[in-house]
């Protein structure tokens, strides 16, 4: 099959496309390169381009007729910046990803499958969510997240779009090739934090927030391979049409949410833990106060996923560690900053 990924040079797009290539299926790629990764796009036919330039769109789906599916991965993505910078966030997430879909929904390519986040939840007792939890976006950046699902189903409704939201987890590794992987060069988050101290490019990590209601006060989440996470798309697109049929089922409509995680929850202590194990050394930790914005977590209940997609998690929090610092010593002889 043909698949369109947009944000295919990014970290999960590049990672997407070389399952669905291993599977013996084709990606095809747009990405703006805003943020992605040349050295990523040439792995693949790749259209340079931004989502919302419909000429570009045009011409992708005259070169290919038979592509199946888009995976709209496209997106900006670091949520401190959506603070800063709403405006550009609302119209690269919103404003341009909801006219890249009218213009599917134009050209008759009605079936999507869209990265959504987990962020998306509210906190609930317990942490863990289920695709009907309660919804609380709590930044801009999430809620562009929760706007597209909106836009999606209404979509699904009235054009005839067909669509799947794939709430993402956290994800963490790498390809476990070593082909792609994360691409920012300064991570600002966990796994990418702690692999910069074992790389000796910052001396110590800094762990926010102790006294959350969990299990040992740090903070909750669910960690997910982005290998796993890509596994996950090439299922969906292969069960699109058992998993839209379960939408119209339930919701009477061709759409459907769908939890991505590994079903277990790990407070941040833990992580740490299973990182120094895998690395071998002892990692000097300095404990701060949370960050604004941040909340105590959540884990995925990821049976919809099995039942619909045939998907489970099978990476271990330890293989993808394994794989982000083997990633961390490779990505400067792949990608030329
Ligand atoms: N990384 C995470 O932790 C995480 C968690 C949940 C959901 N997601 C979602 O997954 C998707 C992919 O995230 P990622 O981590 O790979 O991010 P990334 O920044 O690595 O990839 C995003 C890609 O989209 C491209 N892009 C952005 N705006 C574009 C536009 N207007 N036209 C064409 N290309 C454009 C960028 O150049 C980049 O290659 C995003 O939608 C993100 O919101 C990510």
């Amino acid at each position: 099959m043909k698949i369109l990924i947009t944000g295919g040079a990014g970290y999960i797009g590049s990672t997407i496309a070389s399952a669905l290539a291993d599977a013996g299926h084709t990606p095809i790629l747009l990405d703006s390169l805003i943020t992605g990764r040349e050295e990523f796009a040439k792995l693949h036919t790749f259209y340079h381009a931004d989502i919302a330039d419909q000429d570009a769109v045009r011409q992708i789906f005259e070169d290919h007729p038979d592509i199946y599916a888009t995976i709209h991965c496209a997106a900006l993505i670091v949520v401190p910046e959506s603070v800063e910078k709403p405006y550009e966030y609302y119209t690269e997430n919103v404003v341009k990803s909801m006219r890249f879909f009218k213009q599917l929904a134009d050209l008759g390519h009605h079936r999507v499958v869209f990265s959504s986040s987990a962020a998306i939840y509210d906190v609930v007792p317990g942490f863990m969510v289920r695709e009907d939890s309660p919804l609380m976006p709590l930044s801009p950046y999430s809620r562009t997240k929760y706007m597209m699902e909106m836009v999606l189903k209404d979509f699904c409704k009235a054009y005839g779009l067909n669509a799947i939201a794939l709430r993402y987890f956290n994800p963490i590794g790498a390809d476990p090739k070593m082909r792609t992987g994360l691409h920012i060069q300064y991570p600002s988050h966990l796994i990418g934090k702690l692999v910069s101290v074992a790389l000796g490019h910052e001396e110590v990590f800094n762990l926010t927030g102790v006294d959350w209601p969990t299990r040992d006060g740090s903070g909750l989440r669910d960690y997910i391979h982005v290998w796993d996470l890509a596994q996950a798309h090439l299922k969906a697109v292969e069960n699109f049409e058992k998993a839209i049929t379960q939408g119209a089922e339930e919701e009477g409509l061709p759409y459907i949410v769908i939890n991505l995680g590994s079903g277990n929850g790990v407070t941040v202590k833990e992580f740490v833990a299973a990182f120094e194990k895998v690395y071998g050394q002892k990692v000097p930790v300095a404990i701060k106060p949370p960050r604004p914005g941040d909340v105590a977590g959540a884990y995925a209940n990821a049976d919809r996923a099995e039942k619909l997609l045939g998907w489970k998690a099978e990476l271990s929090i330890e293989e993808g560690i394994r794989d982000a610092l083997k990633w961390g010593k490779v990505r400067d002889t792949i990608i030329h900053y």
